[in-house]
């Protein structure tokens, strides 16, 4: 079956989507495109050979599965839309402003029993991968310690140029939330469960309820204990970066960049540090099983074969609740919050 795909929202990450369809190579067809921003909307329906239709409606009836690239608070409301009709639906993340409003969203999917899947790319990187393999092994010991950051020029400048992750109504907040909920998704991923944080934020820009610095000590299930940081400045000559430094028992790791590395590691006993980046991670990681760096080639993997897809929205509750954790303890003045623990792979 060629599976016809829908986008709500023709913006920056629609295109990286469409991109990822074309290079996925599935049997499927972008069909149709809706976004009230006109000439955004014809120019990606002209770019796909897609039909531009004036709403929502008009796309989700013309669809199996579908995008929803929209500014976050109009997630909710488009997933419902899409589970009244038995659709696939990739969201992208923050799913929604909180981890109430993500689990709502979780249920409605499972309640409609549709393929779904969010857009924690990141899970698709093969230098996490490679981190997360490095932490795993028998011979690291455990986790002692590690400062995790990322750091972007705030987007509403630049390439991004968004109105709307200035406007609290439409972001929720600010960089802890729209940019680093992928953070918190991959220390667990890689580094095991969250017990607790202790944060505090800041706010140098003046956006309403945009927060763009955020550090928060970390501690582990495991007991180990580490630091995470989050910055939107306004060093625009700079991308959006991330670096990872992680000291097991008996192994320190650096993960650089948020794809292809260098990934860089030194074990007890073992001689050298070994680096690894570009081809020769990706060629590394795939030696350990790893699984394909293309989420939408796994998203369509998914609707064909009827699912699941992952990382699904159950899934990204749990990121959502280190958010709002991280969240409370800032409002709080960095009085330590705990987190259950979650149903992380
Ligand atoms: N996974 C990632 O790494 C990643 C990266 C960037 C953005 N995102 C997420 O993707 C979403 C969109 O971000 P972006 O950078 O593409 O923003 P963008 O501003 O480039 O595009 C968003 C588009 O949505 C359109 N829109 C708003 N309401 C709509 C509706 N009801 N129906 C159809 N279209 C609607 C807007 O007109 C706009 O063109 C956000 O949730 C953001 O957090 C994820």
């Amino acid at each position: 079956m060629t599976v016809r795909i829908g986008f709500l929202g023709s913006g920056l990450i629609a295109g990286f989507h469409a991109h990822g369809l074309e290079a996925a190579g599935t049997d499927h067809r972008i069909a149709v495109v809706h976004d009230p921003d006109r000439d955004r909307c014809a120019a990606f329906a002209e770019h796909w050979s897609a039909d531009a239709v004036d709403d929502e409606a008009a796309v989700l009836d013309a669809c199996d599965a579908v995008y929803v690239c929209t500014w976050t608070s109009e997630h909710a409301r488009l997933v419902d839309a899409a589970c009244e009709r038995g659709l696939a639906v990739f969201c992208e993340k923050p799913l929604a402003f909180d981890a109430a409003g993500a689990a709502s969203m979780a249920d409605a999917v499972a309640r409609a029993g549709v393929v779904n899947q969010v857009g924690l790319v990141l899970r698709r990187s093969p230098a996490f991968f490679l981190l997360r393999e490095l932490v795993a092994d028998p011979a690291a010991g455990r986790v002692m310690s590690f400062s995790f950051r990322d750091d972007q020029y705030i987007p509403v400048q630049g390439m991004y140029d968004s109105t709307w992750r200035g406007d609290r109504t439409r972001a929720g907040a600010g960089t802890m939330l729209e940019h680093a909920i992928h953070d918190v998704d991959l220390l667990e991923h890689c580094l095991g469960p969250i017990a607790s944080v202790s944060a505090r934020s800041a706010n140098f820009h003046g956006l309403d309820g945009i927060e763009d610095s955020v550090a928060s000590v970390v501690e582990l299930t495991g007991g180990g204990v580490g630091v995470h940081t989050t910055i939107w400045h306004d060093v625009i000559e700079r991308p959006s970066l991330r670096r990872v430094e992680v000291f097991c028992e008996r192994r320190h790791v650096v993960l650089d960049n948020d794809l292809f590395g260098p990934v860089r590691w030194t074990t007890a006993g073992e001689g050298d540090e070994t680096v690894l980046e570009g081809g020769d991670l990706l060629a590394e990681a795939r030696s350990r099983g790893f699984g394909g760096i293309n989420p939408d080639r796994a998203f369509v993997d998914a609707v064909q074969a009827g699912g699941p897809a992952t990382p699904s929205f159950a899934d990204a509750v749990r990121a959502h609740q280190v958010v709002d954790a991280v969240y409370a303890s800032a409002a709080a003045g960095g009085t330590p919050v705990t987190l259950g623990v979650g149903s992380q792979p």
